[in-house]
């Protein structure tokens, strides 16, 4: 069963607490929360402080997604927070991308890594089975609004055939551009999860457009 993750990052950022309530009822699996550091990436969103408030409003799980320099700095700061699941990119500082992800283990949440759409898939081969999770990016990371790349379903379909050949149980989560079109190829391809801002948040009705993109 595919899972849809709205991406709070095109959410009304004066209303935060309200658009977080409502997205179990509009049928959200999990709410995605983009960390920026202005380093990492071109842009500066919001932290710890801002996971802890959204904490209150809702029982989805928080899908952590952090686009920040030495990311391991933040493991405990987001546990405390009450996040549940935390990525880290592979192109961050971090040199000990294992030691990382053994760190989120034992903080108690569900740990991954991200690729951007540059960076091959060889990159996270020996951390799978260590990952409970692998985001793919499928626009540059920093901004909502941009367009999939369509590059990313090869990625998807390659990820997807290692994760099966090796008995894994490793989900792929997809990030950026995705709206009804390129949800239904992310499928077709072997994606899990499915990180959506823009299609939930600027939809009319983003129930009927959650439904929409589990195709
Ligand atoms: C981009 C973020 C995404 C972003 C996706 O750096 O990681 O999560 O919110 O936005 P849309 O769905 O509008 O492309
Ligand atoms: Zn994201």
């Amino acid at each position: 069963m595919i899972k849809i993750a709205p991406s709070i990052l095109s959410a009304d950022f004066a209303a935060m607490g309200k658009a977080v309530a409502m997205l179990k009822e509009q049928g959200a699996d999990w709410v995605h929360f983009d960390v920026m550091d202005g380093n990492f990436v071109p842009n500066i969103t919001f932290g710890p402080g801002m996971c802890k408030a959204i904490r209150a409003y809702t029982d989805l799980p928080i899908d952590v997604h952090l686009m920040v320099e030495h990311p391991s700095d933040w493991i405990e700061p987001f546990k405390n927070a009450g996040a549940d699941v935390l990525t880290i990119h592979v192109e961050s500082s971090e040199r000990h991308l294992h030691r990382a992800l053994q760190a989120i283990h034992a903080a108690g949440m569900k740990a991954g890594v991200v690729l951007n759409p540059a960076t091959p898939i060889c990159t996270c081969t020996h951390l799978l089975a260590d990952c409970d999770l692998v985001l793919l990016m499928s626009v540059n990371p920093g901004f909502g609004g941009q367009s999939f790349i369509p590059e990313t379903l090869s990625k998807i379909r390659a990820l997807r055939a290692e994760i099966d050949a090796r008995g894994l149980s490793t989900l792929i989560e997809i990030d950026g551009g995705v709206n009804p079109e390129t949800a239904k190829q992310c499928i077709e391809a072997g994606a899990d999860i499915l990180v959506a801002g823009s299609a939930v948040f600027k939809a009319n009705n983003p129930a009927d457009m959650i439904r929409s993109l589990r195709g």
